[in-house]
């Protein structure tokens, strides 16, 4: 099997990272919904241990993601799509994998500045990233906050580019992000 990217489709390897991070972070909001529901307690400090160590899953995965995209570059857009759309396709997706490296980093740094624990699964306790304090906490907790509600609406806006592409403009740009091999028949 060919693990790499084709001039008209993403790997499996590249695949395996987009899809698994979308599960995961879907994960991270439900989660965080649920930890805004609960008193103080311990199903709080369950939920939010889970949500900080699948948070943290996210960033070494986008790590590897990026060094696998690095060594093995992507398709590149049809060339049907106008200029904008290039555009607005690549700021989109630099701004993805950005949200995905800080949202976990911001999340970190929260905790280290409240001094809570970050802990992996419960297997092995990261370092602090930022000395206990108190405004740290709050621009960390903030940025958090904000930025999450960015990657929110951005991953919405991408989703919906992805079917328009599908459904509308009727090209490969879907399919190649998904493991099926169906190419689109010409119109004619
Ligand atoms: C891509 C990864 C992540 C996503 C998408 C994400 C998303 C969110 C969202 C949407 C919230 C609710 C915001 C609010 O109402 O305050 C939240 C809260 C929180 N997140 Fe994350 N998070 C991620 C990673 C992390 C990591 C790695 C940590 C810590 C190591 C973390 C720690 C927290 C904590 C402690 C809260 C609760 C804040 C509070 O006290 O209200 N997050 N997260
Ligand atoms: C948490 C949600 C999501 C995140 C963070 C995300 C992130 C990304 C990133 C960073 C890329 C660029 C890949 C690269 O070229 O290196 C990408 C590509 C892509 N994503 Fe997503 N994605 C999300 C959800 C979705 C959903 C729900 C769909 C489908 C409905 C989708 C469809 C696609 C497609 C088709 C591409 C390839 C675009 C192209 O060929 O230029 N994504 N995604």
């Amino acid at each position: 099997m060919r693990l790499k990217n084709t001039a008209d489709k993403y790997g499996p390897i590249a695949q395996l990272f987009h899809w698994t991070i979308v599960v995961l972070v879907i994960t991270q909001f439900a989660l965080a919904l649920r930890a805004d529901d609960l008193p103080r307690g311990a199903a709080l400090l369950k939920t939010l241990a889970l949500h900080k160590s699948i948070g943290i899953t996210i960033f070494t995965l986008a790590v590897l993601r990026l060094l696998w995209r690095w060594v093995n570059p992507v398709p590149p857009m049809p060339s049907t799509a106008p200029r904008w759309q290039h555009l607005a396709a690549r700021i989109s997706h630099i701004a993805l994998y950005a949200l995905l490296l800080v949202m976990p980093l911001f999340g970190w740094m929260m905790s280290s500045a409240r001094n809570f624990p970050v802990s992996w699964f419960g297997m092995f306790t990261l370092p602090d990233l930022v000395p206990a304090n108190k405004a740290a906490y709050e621009f960390f907790h903030e940025g958090h906050e904000i930025l999450g509600i960015v990657l929110f609406l951005l991953a919405i806006l991408h989703a919906a580019a992805a079917l328009k592409h599908h459904f509308i403009d009727r090209d490969d740009v879907l399919m190649r992000m998904l493991p099926w091999n169906r190419k689109r028949r010409s119109e004619h």
